[in-house]
């Protein structure tokens, strides 16, 4: 049975209850999202990761076949506690939907055939995140022996460019539509949304143009009063020079004997001319490496300050230089919960 505590006392986001995990294309969002998911069970509690683009992202992630409209069992936590993963697929949604505001049933499935259903979720703009949306809803409010079935949600989100709307798409149902089932349901997730049960996080790497869109995807949340979580620098690498040393490598100051006798110490050594000059270019390579490190550094410390004057908790993560499987995920896992946030 599923504890009733969502999230520890010492986490950031107490009482959340749907995490949405947006960022630039390629950033790590899905990854990020998978070890949410894994960190928000630990200990014994039950989480759902879903994704909505129909990439199958997940189930490669946690090397699983492809996932359907029913949820799979994806992962046990540490400490017990299990992360189950589901691909909203609008087109199963929708007959979902038919079934239970007009109990179509076979109807339903007419429509199907007669191609209306393609038509509602791939012609008709913004009815593919309604529906969506209304079957994340469902996720995070299904009820199981008397409590919520799950105790978190972490929704694998479209990228920041498209996240207020996808988010804020039932905000134009309510608009459009008067009276009746779909208006009310549109309201409910909009109610959801905006409630301090759900956060959206963004996840960025420490470069110019991600952390930008971060920054202006907080600005376009906060315009729709959508609820920001926190920010995942993620992909950090540690510097491989001390701060003095990457100083002097961008101002050329480094000492060309002193790494010429590094690489002899190392075994690089010689005293016939051929040597003599190949180890000259090699320094002088590794010089502009430095350099060009030394400049990366930098900038990193510059998109840390941007990051800093939003003013969200913010949680790093390395990037694993073996690729991601699951014991990167559970690394992943154990970073985020100590920094705080599950
Ligand atoms: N911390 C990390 N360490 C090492 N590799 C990582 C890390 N995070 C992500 N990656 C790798 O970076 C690539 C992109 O990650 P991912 O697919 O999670 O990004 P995404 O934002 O979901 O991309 P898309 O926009 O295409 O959905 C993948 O190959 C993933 O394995
Ligand atoms: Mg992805």
């Amino acid at each position: 049975m599923p504890a009733r505590d969502s999230t520890p006392p010492d986490s950031h986001w107490q009482g959340v209850r749907l995490h949405v995990v947006t960022g630039k294309g390629g950033t790590g969002k899905t990854t990020v999202a998978a070890a949410m998911a894994l960190a928000l069970a630990a200990g014994g509690r039950q989480t759902l990761l879903v994704e909505v683009e129909g990439r199958q992202g997940i189930a490669a992630l946690f090397d699983v076949p492809p996932l359907g409209y029913a949820e799979r069992h994806l992962a046990v936590a540490p400490g017990g506690g299990d992360v189950s993963g589901l691909s909203v697929e609008p087109k199963a949604a929708l007959m979902e939907y038919l079934d239970l505001f007009y109990h179509l049933g076979r109807a339903g499935k007419l429509l199907e055939r007669m191609g209306a259903v393609d038509f509602a979720t791939t012609v008709a703009p913004g009815m593919r995140d309604v529906l969506i949306t209304g079957k994340v809803y469902e996720a995070v409010r299904r009820r199981r022996n008397g409590g919520p079935a799950f105790d978190a949600v972490v929704l694998d989100a479209p990228p920041t460019g498209r996240i207020t709307r996808f988010l804020n798409v039932n905000e134009e149902v309510v608009g459009l539509t008067k009276v009746g089932p779909i208006r009310n349901q549109s309201g409910s997730i909009m109610g959801l949304l905006r409630s301090p049960q759900t956060v959206v996080h963004l996840v960025t790497v420490l470069e110019e143009m991600p952390v930008q869109e971060t920054v202006d995807g907080v600005d376009e949340l906060r315009a729709v009063d959508l609820p920001i979580g926190g920010v995942v620098v993620n992909l950090v690498r540690d510097p491989v020079l001390g701060t003095r040393d990457l100083a002097d490598a961008v101002k050329g100051r480094l000492d060309p004997e002193a790494v010429a006798g590094g690489l002899r110490t190392a075994g690089l050594g010689g005293h016939s001319t051929g040597v003599q000059a190949r180890l000259a270019t090699l320094t002088e390579g590794l010089l502009g490496e430095a350099a060009d490190h030394g400049e990366r550094v930098a900038l990193e410390r510059q998109e840390r300050g941007t990051l800093a004057q939003l003013r969200r908790p913010t949680y790093e993560l390395p990037a694993l230089s073996d690729g991601i499987d699951l014991g990167a995920l559970y690394e992943l896992a154990r970073r985020l919960r100590e920094q705080g946030l599950a």
